[in-house]
């Protein structure tokens, strides 16, 4: 991993900590100052997501806390007209995601390119026609499922997302997967996957195999932009596919529709 994204999630979780001890009563600052106030519970959730598709919201008078589970529409709001990277400065559009808030499955890419830029949709040019199809293919229609990226701005000229900006980015795909509490994620591509994952490892040592995310199955596969690229792989990501399809029949889980 990254040492700079370490350091910054290692902060976020002593602050959180703190955080409790202070609501429980059990620390105050050095020399009796109060803590920094608690953050807005949209705020802790997003710096410290709780475990994916594991924690219900409080129950009313409960103190917030950063185990909380959001509604993608809180989890786009605290993103709000986002400035905490430098990405912001030349985006077009923030492109957060789309699909069905309560998808079986999510994809998770890489950063948006120049249409997504445009629209602020994931995934509408040529690797998202391709990511259409992989989709159908597979027995759902994009509606169906969740997409998102790892980066919500377009780095210029498509260059690879930075440390610091999946470091500042980061908390929002958390974020995202506990509101839609997904049965499988599907990485597209290196970044989405090691980001994913945590480690620091080419596509093709991670793809083909189930890899788990804090009790979350991860399939990692191609990207379809590479897909474009090097056709031969298709098999390759198809049988990944697969085994997506085999564990979602195993799991009893169909595409589900918005009414
Ligand atoms: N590539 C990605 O990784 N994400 C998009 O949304 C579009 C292209």
């Amino acid at each position: 991993t990254d040492p700079r994204a370490e350091v910054a999630r290692l902060a976020a979780d002593l602050r959180a900590a703190l955080e409790r001890h202070a609501r429980a009563g059990r620390w105050s600052a050095p020399g009796g100052a109060s803590p920094r106030s608690a953050p807005s519970m949209v705020e802790a959730a997003v710096m410290h997501p709780a475990p994916d598709a594991a924690v219900e919201r409080p129950d009313v008078g409960e103190l917030p806390g950063p185990r909380v589970r959001l509604s993608l529409a809180e989890v786009r709001a605290e993103l709000g007209e986002c400035t905490r990277c430098k990405l912001h400065a030349t985006r077009k559009t923030i492109v957060f995601g789309a699909g069905s808030p309560q998808a079986p499955l999510m994809f998770v890419g890489e950063a948006p390119g120049a249409d997504e830029d445009r629209t602020g949709e994931p995934f509408v040019g040529k690797a998202g026609e391709l990511l259409d199809k992989m989709i159908e293919a597979m027995g759902f229609a994009r509606g169906d499922v969740y997409i998102a990226n790892v980066l919500k701005c377009r780095p210029p000229g498509n260059r690879n997302p930075q440390p610091d900006e999946v470091a500042s980015c980061g908390g929002f795909l958390d974020a995202q997967i506990t509101a839609v509490a997904p049965r499988l994620l599907v990485a597209l591509g290196r970044p989405a996957a090691n980001t994913l994952l945590g480690v620091d490892a080419p596509i093709s040592a991670l793809r083909g195999r189930f890899h788990d995310r804090r009790g979350l199955r991860v399939m990692p596969t191609f990207h379809p932009a590479y897909l474009l690229r090097e056709p031969d792989r298709k098999r390759d990501a198809w049988s990944d596919l697969k085994q997506v399809m085999a564990e979602l029949e195993r799991l009893g889980v169909g595409p589900i529709r918005a009414k």
